[in-house]
């Protein structure tokens, strides 16, 4: 079965446009570049021609690259205070002059629609999210749309980093799997990976996956984008893998539509919590 995240996401982000004219609200995301690395320029891109398709409003601020952290830091500030702005999305990488860090940790948690604050990636740890990274979240609905059931499984995430690999192991952990989390220092990963009932490689290593390090009947999921001889693929061998996997994402089509519709999802979130005074 290949996991179509590009359909899925075109379906629910239908949904989330009808959700979004019934509710008289005006989700507004302010995304934040610095500097002009092209793939992050792409990306904010197709963000803003989403934002487009479902009613949310976008703003978007470019900094110059030799912009220094304080600067940034005035301008999420600027955006926190905002009333206007619901959700506050930094594009990363930042380049490397700037504390990314202290960057994340200034964008305020109810705006926080990436959700890599501290404070959101604890209550994702404590079991009680809110606002969830979009990419290991998006994966999560699409295992919700295709009705994969991860209690009970081993599911194993190649890839530690703060945006995908943590976020998706706690998120597998809240939904009862036994999750294990592989890296550049396992030793032995085929062993790791041929236990895995689910893979979730986010490594970033074209066409690594190969079909003898994965168990038959698994579902795979590829997070990775990479290039190779000029074309787009993933962290795992396709053709190879989907011949013994029962269901895997394609990459371009897969996690990459559902991150993009993740993150509208947030940012109506976030405009919806703005607008009502409960304190969350
Ligand atoms: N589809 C999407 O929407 C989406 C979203 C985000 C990212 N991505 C893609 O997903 C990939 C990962 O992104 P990221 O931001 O998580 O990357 P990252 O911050 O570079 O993290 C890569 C992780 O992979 C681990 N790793 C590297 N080589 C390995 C190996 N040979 N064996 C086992 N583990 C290895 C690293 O281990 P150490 O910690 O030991 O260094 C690290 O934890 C990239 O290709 C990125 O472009 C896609």
């Amino acid at each position: 079965m290949i996991l179509d995240g590009k359909t899925c996401s075109e379906r629910r982000l239908e949904i989330l446009r009808e959700e979004i004219d019934e509710s008289g609200l005006n989700p507004t995301l302010a995304t934040v570049i610095v500097g002009a690395n092209p793939a992050s320029q792409m990306y904010v891109r197709m963000k803003q021609r989403t934002c487009e398709k479902v009613h949310i409003e976008s703003v978007g601020i470019e900094l110059p690259a030799n912009t220094k952290t304080d600067q940034v830091l005035v301008t999420v500030h600027q955006l926190n205070n905002d009333s206007d702005i619901d959700g506050v999305l930094v594009q990363l990488p930042l380049p490397k002059t700037i504390d990314t860090g202290i960057v994340i940790r200034s964008v305020r948690s109810d705006k926080d629609v990436d959700g890599f604050h501290p404070y959101n990636l604890g209550l994702l740890f404590s079991g009680k999210p809110v606002f969830v990274p979009c990419t290991p979240k998006g994966i999560m609905t699409l295992f919700g749309e295709y009705e994969i059931d991860v209690a009970g499984k081993n599911a194993v995430v190649l890839g530690r980093s703060l945006e995908v690999g943590r976020p998706m192991a706690a998120l597998l952990t809240n939904a009862d799997a036994t999750v294990t989390i592989c890296h550049s220092k396992t030793s032995n990963l085929s062993e790791e990976t041929l236990r895995a009932d689910i893979l979730v490689s986010a490594i970033g290593k074209p066409q690594f996956i190969t079909a003898n390090m994965v168990k038959p009947g698994a579902v795979i999921v590829d997070v990775g984008i990479n290039q190779l001889n000029g074309k787009l693929v993933g962290d795992v061998d396709f053709e190879a893998v989907k011949e013994i996997a029962s269901a895997i994402t394609p990459v371009p089509g897969g996690v990459g539509p559902m991150t993009i519709a993740t993150l509208m999802e947030n940012t109506f979130l976030a405009a919806k919590l703005r607008s009502c005074s409960t304190v969350w």
